[in-house]
C-alpha cells in the first residue's frame, strides 16, 4: 500500500467517524462542530499522530502547546 493510499483511508475513516458523530450529536450547528473539532483532538492523541509530527512531544510528555501540534518534526 503506498502511503496516498494509506493517508486516504486514514482520512476517509476520520471523516466516516466525523459524520457519525455528526448523525449523533446535537441539533446546534455550532456545538456539532466543536464536537467534531473535540473528537478529531481526541483521535489525534489517542492514534499517537503527535510522537512522530509534533516537535518534542515525546521528550516533552505531550506538554506541547496545540498551537504547535502536527507542524512537523525531523523525525
Ligand atoms: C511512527 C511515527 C509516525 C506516527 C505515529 C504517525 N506518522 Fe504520519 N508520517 C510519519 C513519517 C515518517 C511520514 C513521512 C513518510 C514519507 O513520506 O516517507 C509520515 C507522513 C504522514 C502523512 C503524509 C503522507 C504523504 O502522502 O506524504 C500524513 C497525512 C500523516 N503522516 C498522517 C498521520 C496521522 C493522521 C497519524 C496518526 C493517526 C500519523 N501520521 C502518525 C511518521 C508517523
Amino acid at each position: 500500500m503506498t502511503i496516498q493510499l494509506l493517508t486516504a483511508a486514514v482520512l476517509t475513516t476520520f471523516a466516516l467517524l466525523a459524520q457519525s458523530a455528526t448523525a449523533a450529536g446535537s441539533s446546534s450547528s455550532s456545538k456539532r462542530d466543536s464536537n467534531l473539532v473535540e473528537r478529531g483532538k481526541y483521535l489525534v492523541k489517542i492514534s499517537g499522530c503527535n510522537d512522530c509530527h509534533t516537535p518534542g512531544y515525546m521528550p516533552a510528555d505531550g506538554h506541547v502547546p496545540l498551537r504547535l501540534w502536527l507542524t512537523g518534526s525531523a523525525v
